[in-house]
């Protein structure tokens, strides 16, 4: 891999904001495979303008906000090397934000602070002339709501979960599919060495498209996901067809965020301070409980994936996304085309606006490709 040189810091006035034009770059929300081919992009596309400069925040837009700041200046020295890493140079967050600045209080609890005005104001001081905020819904909620209040910001969509509309697919989600996929095939052979069902839990939120996927990737008998709360007597009959005289083996591929009928979905609350999300997981585990409770007889074993789906490098396909996105991002920058978010409509990357990719999230309607795909592979859906 290239070496990465260190990240020259950019202090507040430094005498270039009446020269040079500025975009600062943000990362937040959970990494994502294809961050740093994204921001490379916009660095190698922008560096084709002579009156142009890129910076970055560290830690999404807590390098504003922080006292002393954490910016970085992102020079095409600084990228060179980095379309292949996985993560993100610049770091990230999905925990508070402008509009939710956590606040340790005296007596040991936190409180929640609205800062986004004072942010508009810092850029605006730092001579920053537009944001390109990189991230998944929740950050291009915050994106929409800055510009709302008047500031210069372009989104571009990011997650592994593939749950944000108004594209055909974010980048990051097709390597989260292809180690998904390659954990199936891996679980199939020591699946049939034993005769057992091996679970797999993968993640995506409240879409079920990376275990839609990769169950048909990898050749599943059963996919589970959060769209489609499933039916246990369904899966096990299912199940059993697998296996005569006791022997046989199956795979089943269960989204984190899928529940059965009548059932809740499995998760934890986090006390981290401004982590507003629950931590979905453990529903692999329980599918089993609910299978041996329901009469299954054959052996089972779990195998949560987690966050190896988000790390490591980007798959060729999510590259070229990245790529494509963080060129057009800048390319957006030049044309003012503020409150605009990147997007992926075959074969075009186009702009549209945030407000309505946050609209509405991306999750697998009943009636789409793949269920029919998926239903004509016999893949038991649980319903
Ligand atoms: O949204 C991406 C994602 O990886 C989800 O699939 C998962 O539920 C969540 O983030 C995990 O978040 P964290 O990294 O905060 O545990």
């Amino acid at each position: 891999m290239a070496e990465i040189s260190p990240l020259p810091t950019v202090g507040r006035n430094d005498g270039k904001e009446n020269i040079m034009k500025r975009v600062l770059i943000t990362t937040g929300g959970g990494d994502c495979p294809g961050l740093n081919a994204v921001i490379r992009a916009i660095v190698k596309r922008a560096s084709q303008e002579k009156d142009w400069e890129v910076l970055g925040s560290i830690q999404a837009f807590n390098g504003v906000l922080w006292e002393p700041q954490e910016i970085v200046r992102l020079t095409p020295e600084v990228v060179r090397g980095i379309h292949f890493r996985g993560g993100t140079i610049i770091e990230t967050t999905n925990k508070g934000g402008p509009f939710a600045w956590p606040v340790k209080k005296n007596d040991g609890t936190w409180e929640i602070v609205d800062r986004s005005d004072e942010m508009i104001r810092r850029l605006e001081y730092m001579g920053v002339d537009c944001v390109i905020n990189i991230g998944g819904d929740g950050s291009q909620r915050i994106s929409q709501k800055l510009y709302e209040k008047g500031l210069n910001i372009i989104g571009v969509p990011k997650t592994i979960d593939n749950d944000l509309s108004m594209t055909d697919c974010t980048f990051g989600f097709q390597t989260a599919v292809q180690i998904a996929t390659e954990a199936v095939d891996k679980l199939v052979t020591t699946a049939a060495s034993h005769n057992r069902v091996f679970v797999l839990e993968v993640m995506g939120r409240d879409a079920g498209w990376i275990a839609l996927n990769a169950a048909i990737a990898g050749g599943a008998e059963v996919c589970l996901i959060p769209e489609f709360p499933y039916d246990i007597n369904i899966v096990k009959a299912r199940l059993e067809e697998r296996f005569v005289n006791d022997r046989g083996h199956a795979i089943v591929v269960i989204s984190e965020g899928a529940k059965p009928k009548d059932g809740q979905q499995i998760f934890t609350k986090s006390n981290e301070p401004g982590y507003e999300n629950v931590k979905l997981g453990g529903i692999g585990l329980k599918f089993i409980e609910q299978m041996k409770a329901a009469g299954f007889e054959h052996d089972m074993r779990e195998t949560t994936l987690g966050h190896l789906q988000r790390g490591g490098v980007p798959i060729a396909y999510d590259r070229v996304l990245a790529s494509q996105f963080g060129v057009k991002a800048f390319e957006m920058v030049l044309n003012k085309e503020y409150g605009h978010m990147v997007a992926y409509r075959h074969p075009n990357v186009i702009s549209v606006p945030i407000k309505d990719a946050v609209a509405k999230m991306n999750f697998v309607e009943p009636d789409c490709d793949l269920i029919r795909t998926a239903k004509g592979l016999n893949i038991c859906l649980g319903i």
